[in-house]
C-alpha cells in the first residue's frame, strides 16, 4: 500500500525517496531558481555519501512528524463528532471554531534550541509537546470548560498536562485553558501514542490573543509599556464581557 486516507484527506505515504530538488539529476532550472548561492556552493560540496546521509535524515524526519498530523486527524474527529452531537440532540454548539497546526521545522528548531534540546526524535518527543496544536474556540467560558472535560474523560485520551490559564492568567493577561493529551494513532505496524497540545478559549481570549500575538512579534518580542498596559487592560474587559454574556447566556437558557 502506498497511500492512506485519513477523514478524507489522502496522504501518500511512501518514503519521500522521489525528490528531484536535491541530487545531480535535479533539473537545472529548478535548482538554479530555488537555492541561494550559498546553498548551490554548500551542496557543490556535498558527495554522495552526504547526499545520502540528508536523504535519510529528511525521510526519518517524515516519518517522525507523519503521527503528529494524525494525530490532529484524531482530535478533529472528536471535536467534530462533540459538535455535530451537540448540534443534532441539542440544537446548541458549544464549539464555535476549530483550527489546528503542525508545527514548521524552522520553528521546531528554533524551539529545541531555546529548550536546549538534545537532537534525538526521542528526546523532542519528550520535550516538545506542541508539534501537534488544536485550538478550539467556544463561545463562553463553561463551554471551554465542558468542551475540556468531555475531550480528556474519553478512555482513549491520557491527560498528560493541564494548564488553567483562565483561573490562573498570565501577568499579561493571557487566558486559555491548555491541555497536553495523549491519543493513540493506529499505523500499520502497530498504536502510537502522540501528544497533541489543545487550547480552549472563547471567542474573546481568542480575539485578544491573536491581537497580543500581533503586537508580541511586530517589536520584536520588547513591546513598549504603554502597549502592555494597554494590553492588560483590554484583557480585563474581554473578560468582563465574558462574564457578562456567560450571565446572559445562563439567564436565557434558565439555568
Ligand atoms: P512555549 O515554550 O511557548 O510552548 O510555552 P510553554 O511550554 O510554557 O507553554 P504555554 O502553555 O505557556 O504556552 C503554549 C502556547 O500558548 C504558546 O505557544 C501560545 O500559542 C500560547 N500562549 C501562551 N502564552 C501566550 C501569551 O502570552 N500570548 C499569546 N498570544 N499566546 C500565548
Ligand atoms: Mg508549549
Amino acid at each position: 500500500m502506498t497511500g492512506a486516507n485519513v477523514n478524507g484527506v489522502s496522504i501518500d505515504i511512501r518514503p519521500l525517496r522521489d525528490d528531484a530538488a536535491i541530487g545531480e539529476d535535479a533539473p537545472p532550472s529548478i535548482t538554479a531558481d530555488l537555492l541561494t548561492e550559498r546553498a548551490a556552493h554548500a551542496l557543490g560540496q556535498v558527495d554522495d555519501e552526504g547526499l545520502d546521509e540528508i536523504r535519510s535524515l529528511r525521510d526519518d524526519f517524515a516519518r517522525f512528524m507523519m503521527p503528529y498530523k494524525f494525530g490532529i486527524d484524531e482530535i478533529n474527529t472528536k471535536i467534530g463528532i462533540l459538535r455535530e452531537e451537540f448540534n443534532e440532540l441539542h440544537a446548541y454548539n458549544p464549539i464555535e471554531h476549530v483550527s489546528s497546526r503542525l508545527k514548521t521545522p524552522e520553528s521546531l528548531i528554533e524551539k529545541l534550541v531555546r529548550k536546549g534540546c538534545d537532537p534525538s526524535f526521542e528526546s523532542i518527543r519528550e520535550t516538545i509537546t506542541d508539534i501537534a496544536g488544536v485550538r478550539v474556540t467556544c463561545s463562553f467560558v463553561s463551554d471551554v470548560y465542558r468542551v475540556f472535560e468531555l475531550i480528556t474523560a474519553q478512555t482513549d485520551i491520557r491527560l498528560v498536562e493541564a494548564k488553567d490559564y483562565i483561573a490562573n492568567p498570565k501577568p499579561n493577561g493571557y487566558k486559555s485553558l491548555h491541555a497536553i493529551v495523549e491519543v493513540p494513532v493506529f499505523l500499520s505496524d502497530g498504536p502510537v501514542p502522540v501528544r497533541v497540545e489543545v487550547q480552549l478559549r472563547t471567542i474573546a481570549m481568542d480575539f485578544w490573543a491573536s491581537l497580543e500575538h500581533k503586537i508580541y512579534y511586530k517589536y520584536d518580542r520588547s513591546v513598549p509599556a504603554e502597549l502592555l498596559s494597554g494590553l492588560k487592560d483590554a484583557a480585563d474587559t474581554a473578560a468582563q464581557l465574558d462574564e457578562t454574556m456567560e450571565r446572559l447566556h445562563s439567564q436565557i437558557r434558565g439555568v
